[in-house]
């Protein structure tokens, strides 16, 4: 059976100011956002409703924590509508916030009780890489069990998910470069998982399609070239996340969160560091599936053989993003073994959607080659 959907209602806008006009808001919504995004777009934009800023309540990547501390300053009985403007931090975060019951956030995530959805729902992306905006996870780091989880159930779709190119004009190369890598990775993640159907290989081959282009066009002319390709890598983001959150992610993102959750790598940065590394154990591993049209396709927009698809991917990432070695970050070889667990025992949701069995022998090998 090949069940697709797209759930939330996607809109394109070509100004930051028609996002209040196509929902006017009242005292009853709850806006998320960043300070930065706030003034630079919106001030003043959202009265009467509540404007909070996520850097209120900590920095960097949402943690079970950081959300603890924001819930007791809500009182979300007062909202029936939560529009969230930002990165994945905020949007993972905001989908959390319209569920009945959210606490001890991690029974929620250990689905000890159910995710009721009793508030609407907006979610606009300021970066262009998790595709948050359209798919039902949400991902928070758990401090005392140093990695990130993910929470995918229904109830935390969207009802609207809002595109403004506009949003990520001014974004900083390196959060450009790191959310963009994302964006590949959960395209080509979800195009070789089992879950995968014609329908989302789709949207998986025109995300490809479309960031590939993009880098070899910024490897070219530089990065000035960026904001004429704002839209574009926006809108690649989010084929991205409705290939994935129809077909999942796969153990390029289970490898990447205990580094990530451990080290505090950015999560797109974090990706990077194994994508390759797991691309070329699948084609080690079962050369004759899927992977070998995957590779005559990738090979067709690099202009290289099948076979230095990899490679030359490398070779073309690497002019958009610094690779480092997981030493460079931190990593002992006493983690490793710790790290290869977590993947196996804790990251089911996603090596479930892995192209071909990989033992914890291979991923401890794996981790070991990247030090
Ligand atoms: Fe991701």
């Amino acid at each position: 059976m090949n069940t697709f959907q797209i759930r939330p209602e996607i809109h394109l806008l070509d100004k930051a100011g028609e996002l209040t006009e196509l929902f006017p808001l009242t005292e009853r919504d709850l806006v998320f956002t960043s300070r930065h995004v706030y003034q630079n777009y919106f001030d003043g934009a959202f009265a009467p409703a509540r404007v909070i800023f996520h850097t209120d309540y900590g920095t960097g990547e949402p943690s079970d924590r950081f959300f603890e501390t924001m819930l007791d300053d809500i009182d979300l009985d007062r909202y029936d509508r939560i529009i969230a403007i930002g990165g994945g931090t905020i949007l993972d975060t905001a989908k959390l916030l319209t569920l009945r019951r959210i606490r001890p956030v991690g029974d929620l995530f250990d689905k000890k009780f159910p995710a009721e959805k009793v508030r609407s729902l907006i979610l606009v992306p300021t970066t262009c890489g998790t595709g948050s905006e359209v798919t039902n996870v949400s991902i928070l780091e758990f401090v005392d069990r140093h990695t990130k989880f993910g929470l995918a159930v229904d109830a935390l779709y969207a009802d609207h998910a809002v595109l403004i190119p506009e949003l990520i004009e001014k974004l900083p190369f390196s959060v450009f470069a790191t959310s963009s890598i994302d964006a590949f990775i959960h395209a080509i993640e979800s195009y070789v998982s089992p879950k995968a159907t014609v329908f989302s290989e789709m949207y998986s081959k025109k995300a490809m399609e479309m960031i590939l282009n993009g880098y070899m066009k910024i490897a070219g002319e530089g990065h000035a070239v960026l904001p004429s390709l704002t839209k574009d890598f926006l809108t690649a983001s989010c084929y991205g996340g409705i290939a994935f959150g129809n077909a999942g992610t796969g153990p390029v993102h289970a490898m990447s969160y205990p580094l990530s959750g451990t080290y505090h790598v950015p999560h797109g940065e974090s990706n990077y560091v194994f994508f390759t590394t797991v691309f070329h154990k699948y084609q080690e591993l079962k050369p004759d599936g899927k992977i070998a049209e995957l590779n005559r396709f990738l090979g067709n927009i690099l202009g290289c053989t099948p076979d230095d698809v990899y490679t030359e991917l490398e070779k073309l990432f690497n002019q958009i993003i610094t690779k480092k070695s997981l030493s460079e970050y931190g990593v002992t070889e006493e983690d490793l073994p710790a790290f290869a667990e977590n993947v196996c025992t804790k990251q089911g949701r996603l090596m479930q959607n892995t192209y071909t069995p990989l033992s914890y022998d291979v991923i401890l090998e794996m981790f070991r080659s990247l030090m």
